[in-house]
């Protein structure tokens, strides 16, 4: 890879913090936990530690939390979509959070009060079949939007969980404005995982339905992470896990890196531009990186990020292809991993400034040596098969 195939923007953090990092403390990320706990199948993901190749790569340690067995979704997303649709219901209840598992969600008296409920929303592909089963558990309705760009497989999918779902003519961000619209014109609740000004109560619900994986992750660590590196599409998944770990570790935090796909690098585009405003990308944002190719920053994910993030990264599709092909054949002794687009991206950024000597300098900005521990999260498994085989077996997206 060329050293200018990658863009990267640093800064020193204010020391301001974000409005929103009481809503990811360490207390409330146990509540979230204890709640997902209470669902029929619940199992820690695995944390797995590749030791052989953080030898290799002269760093301390390499970590990677694989959510690809997440309740059987392939993905972390039903976290966010389980959490929120929960505290929409006890809020029709009239429950407190605290006092809501899933057995009060399912009982006959629950079930009479909203079995007529429809939830709306619009997804890449990973929110919508965490929508599709948390609605098919619950007995309720889910109408999911997709953007044009969407494989069948993944409409298939989230439709093999019940849910009426198609694809529209729309990039990300219209479809998002579409289901806002049908969902208002319909009377029925919008269940997306992204904010904008005036709609950030269901959002934040699900942003801190994201927190079981870092609240799993740290207990699962042998020792604090010094790097951590999050992929990004609205920003909402990275903000909820730097604002737990901003609360977590306090001066402690580790290093956050966010990465993006070239061709949707709101977040990168965002921080670049530094002027309090949110910065936009608009078009078909075509990358592989389909869970990442949203052109509009939530601003809920944003403040965190803008208070706790130190580097951004605006990258390729070949990094990402390279993580998949890195976890899907380890070194020797080391666990394999079956990583998606989107969730190998900052894997495959790790594994290309490490290994690359032209990407010296990013090294350095970034702090990374021999006594650095880093943690990436495997957002997802092969949620697209067909273009998993392309790249793994195939070499599609071979390095440039
Ligand atoms: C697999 C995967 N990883 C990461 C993300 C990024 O999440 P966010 O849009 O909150 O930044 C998504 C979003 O859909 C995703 O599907």
């Amino acid at each position: 890879m060329k050293r200018d195939n990658i863009k990267t923007f640093s800064k020193k953090l204010s020391g301001k913090a974000s409005e929103w990092d009481s809503a990811f403390s360490v207390e409330k990320a146990d509540e979230v936990l204890a709640f997902h706990k209470s669902i029929p199948g619940y199992e820690e993901t695995p944390l797995v530690r590749l030791d052989a190749l953080s030898k290799e790569l002269g760093v301390s340690s390499i970590a990677v939390k694989d959510e690809s067995p997440r309740f059987g979704l392939n993905a972390f997303k039903g976290l966010g979509g389980s959490y929120c649709i929960a505290k929409y219901i006890a809020g029709e209840l009239g429950a407190d959070m605290k006092d809501v598992d899933y057995d009060l969600l399912t009982s006959p008296e629950t079930n009479e009060k909203i079995k007529d409920l429809t939830f709306v929303t619009t997804t890449d592909g990973n929110h919508g079949r965490g929508i599709a089963w948390t609605a098919k558990m619950l007995g309720v309705r889910a109408k999911v939007f997709m953007p044009k760009v969407s494989t069948r497989e993944r409409l298939e999918s989230i439709r093999a969980l019940g849910a009426d779902a198609e694809i529209t003519e729309y990039n990300y961000d219209d479809a998002v404005r579409y289901a806002k619209d049908y969902a208002e014109k319909n009377g029925w609740p919008l269940v997306q995982d992204t904010a904008w000004e005036g709609y950030e109560d269901i959002p934040l619900s699900i942003m801190q339905g994201y927190m079981t994986m870092i609240r799993e992750a740290v207990s699962q660590l042998d020792a604090p992470p010094t790097h951590v590196f999050l992929q990004a599409g609205v920003g909402a998944m990275s903000g909820a896990i730097t604002g737990f770990l901003a609360n977590y570790y306090g001066n402690e935090k580790p290093v956050i890196t966010i990465v993006e796909p070239d061709k949707a690098d709101c977040i990168y585009q965002t921080a670049l531009a530094d002027d309090g405003k949110l910065h936009f990308v608009t078009g078909d944002m075509d990358t592989i990186m389909a869970g990442l190719s949203c052109g509009e920053p939530c601003t809920i994910g944003w403040s965190l990020l803008d208070a706790h993030a130190e580097h951004f990264v605006s990258m390729p599709d070949n990094i990402a292809a390279k993580g998949m092909r890195v976890l899907a054949s380890p070194l020797p002794g080391d666990t394999k991993i079956v990583s998606g687009e989107s969730g190998a991206a900052p894997f495959g950024f790790v594994c290309e400034i490490l290994e690359n000597p032209d990407m010296k300098d990013i090294k350095e900005t970034i702090g990374l040596g021999p006594d650095s521990r880093i943690l990436c999260i495997s957002t997802e498994g092969d949620t697209d098969k067909a273009s998993y085989r392309r790249i793994v077996w195939d070499g599609e997206y071979p390095s440039v």
